[in-house]
């Protein structure tokens, strides 16, 4: 949450910092804010929007090779102008930007304030700079020592850029828990929370680690440790082209990203799934594939979409590994002093990587002897590096704040591992195994006729787009789908959405159905298709308005549908990859209908770095 650029070179700061906040908006959008040094600091700052800083931003003095950006999701503080980043210290001289919390902020605000210092934003930013600032002055200390001790103090999580107006060749930067990347050019330094606004000028990258400090200069990139002892930068190449994080002709990123899942699950499975040979090869389970074989359960730990994933992978590992899996909220499991034994697995899954409850999950569970497997997006991401092993989804960038291509590259590599345990446990017959095999082969194909099914899906959204309840109901492997569906369109469309098992209706929430509820059946032909057409009969039986996702040749559930979207045959395995698509168009369609920025969902950002 937050997104950070700085630039320190000969090229003028300004440019490089407002393109690289565009590309970070995703990560936040409250408000969004500069500091330049030119001679003067110069900080400008604007609630809202990047475009809405721009704007006051012509005419301004912009000048300065060196500077600092920030685009926030707000935590300490409501979103508006003076609480925005970057924050002044009190003389004036020092300027900072934060990603993260600082706990103990208000014991440390109320010390600066018997020191004589004054705030005038509501953050925890503020209090963090001038203890800086405090260190500095009454110890006559440098910046970076200063930076050092006050480091050693706070308890929380951070990445922040620290400018000095007394030192305009040098931007301090550091982190614990949320994440920076720095890009090498010639006498020329980038650093930011992605690599995004980088790609363009350098693919040499380093990823700063967790309790180190960098000092950054033009020509100069120095590492240490909160001991003062030098790091060697490890220097990665980026792996990343700048198209990828561009709307190649889509008026939106959600809809691209959408777009791109028939390329994007055949991304995942290529060099990776033979379906003639039946090999899966995937070094990192391979690795560990005795400790999965021989595990008494496996836990999946994720937040959001990427938990409704890991909530479709429990039924597929269970169904083929016939290995017991708990599927476990983040944020639940960490806090709950959960029983790990060891050997325990744990699957982190992740599209970002960066998300705080699930790092500081596996963290735990790391520490109790468990082994933990990401199945990841975001190559190099904190959770990647603090995994044993695992496999990334090679989804690409995924910027539209609703993930969409993340969860289908999730389910492709969750099925490929559990197919791979499966046959190496011998719990899969060799027919099953090859036809799955081949199954998962075609779901790029299929999806793309999927996406053939939009005009449909965008007519639905007209007509459904002023409903003010939806409920999304499916089983089996299609329950987590119905949750999914559920979940994009409380995000995208502000419309309040419920996704329930469909036999669960009788026991409560069938009481909600009338003429105005569209009710989403997630119905495709599986081995539980019979109950839930009998679960469709009950709401028609109500008179709800019965929405139905179902498999081509099913002739009884058209009769018992108002509206139905027709998808190809499938496994039941891998029907999510397919059945999730037009419930993504939906919510997308009725939020673009509706006329909301579906790229910028209010109140969310996409990476969930804060608690
Ligand atoms: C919903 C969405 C979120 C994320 C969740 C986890 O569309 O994007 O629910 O799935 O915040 O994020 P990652 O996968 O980055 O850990």
């Amino acid at each position: 949450m937050c997104g950070i650029v700085g630039y320190i070179g000969s090229r003028q700061a300004y440019p490089i910092i407002i393109k690289g906040l565009k590309r970070l908006e995703y990560r936040g959008y409250d408000s969004a804010g500069i500091a330049l040094i030119d001679g003067d600091l110069k900080v400008y700052k604007k609630k809202g929007k990047v475009a809405e800083l721009e704007e006051i931003l012509i005419g301004k003095d912009l000048q300065g090779n060196v500077g600092i950006g920030h685009t926030r999701w707000a935590t300490h503080g409501e979103p508006s102008d003076r609480n925005a980043h970057p924050h002044i210290s009190n003389s004036n001289n020092l300027s900072m930007i934060h990603n993260g919390i600082i706990e103990n902020y208000v014991q440390i605000k109320n010390e600066l304030l018997k020191n004589g210092y004054s705030f005038s934003s509501d953050t925890d930013t503020e209090v963090l700079l001038n203890f800086i600032e405090d260190i500095k002055e009454n110890n006559n200390s440098t910046l970076e020592e200063a930076l050092r001790f006050a480091l050693k103090r706070i308890v929380g999580a951070y990445c922040i850029l620290l400018i000095d107006k007394d030192d305009p060749q040098t931007i301090i930067a550091a982190r614990k828990g949320s994440p920076l990347v720095i890009g090498i050019g010639k006498n020329e330094h980038f650093l930011a929370s992605d690599a995004s606004p980088i790609i363009e000028y350098t693919k040499e990258v380093v990823y700063v680690n967790d309790y180190e400090i960098a000092i950054v200069r033009a020509d100069e990139l120095i590492l240490k440790n909160l001991g003062n002892e030098k790091q060697t930068p490890f220097i990665t190449k980026l792996d990343m082209e700048l198209a990828a994080i561009e709307k190649s002709g889509y008026d939106h990123f959600m809809l691209k990203e959408i777009f791109e899942q028939p390329q994007t699950i055949y991304d995942c499975l290529r060099g990776r799934l033979d379906a003639e040979k039946g090999t899966i090869t995937m070094s990192g389970i391979q690795q560990y594939a005795e400790q999965i074989i021989n595990a008494n359960r496996i836990i999946m730990i994720a937040c959001g979409t990427s938990w409704h994933a890991g909530l479709v992978a429990e039924y597929i590992f269970e169904e083929l590994c016939r290995i017991p899996v708990e599927v476990e909220y983040a944020s639940e499991f960490r806090y709950r002093n959960p029983v790990i034994n060891k050997g325990d697995v744990i699957i982190a899954i992740s599209q970002s990587g960066e998300t705080a409850d699930t790092l500081v999950a596996i963290e735990t569970a790391k520490e109790q002897g468990a082994i933990i497997l990401g199945v990841l997006n975001v190559v190099g991401s904190s959770i990647a590096r603090k995994s044993h092993a695992g496999a990334y989804t090679h989804a690409g960038p995924e910027i539209g704040v609703a993930s969409t291509k993340a969860f289908t590259a999730q389910l492709a590599v969750l099925t490929m591992i559990a197919l791979k345990i499966a046959r190496a446990k011998n719990t899969i017959d060799e027919e099953r195994y090859f036809l799955l095999c081949k199954e998962l082969m075609e779901i790029p194909d299929k999806v793309a006729l999927v996406l053939k099914q939009n005009d449909n899906v965008k007519a639905l959204a007209e007509k459904y787009k002023n409903a003010d309840d939806f409920l999304y109901l499916g089983r089996g492997y299609n329950f987590a789908v119905a949750l999914e569906g559920a979940l994009k369109l409380k995000e995208i469309s502000y419309i309040h959405a419920e996704g329930y098992p469909a036999a669960e209706m009788k026991h409560g929430p069938i009481a909600l159905v009338d003429e105005n509820l569209p009710v989403v059946f997630v119905a495709t032909k599986d081995s539980y298709h019979q109950k839930i057409v009998s679960n469709m009969q009950e709401i028609k039986a109500r008179k709800g308005k019965v929405i139905s996702i179902i498999t081509e040749g099913d002739v009884v559930s058209p009769t018992l549908s108002d509206d139905v979207i027709i998808l190809p045959t499938a496994d039941e395995i891998v029907a999510p990859m397919l059945s999730v698509i037009p419930l993504q168009l939906l919510a997308y369609y009725i939020g673009i209908a509706k006329g909301y920025d579906v790229d910028k969902p209010r109140n969310l950002a996409k990476s969930v770095t804060v608690e």
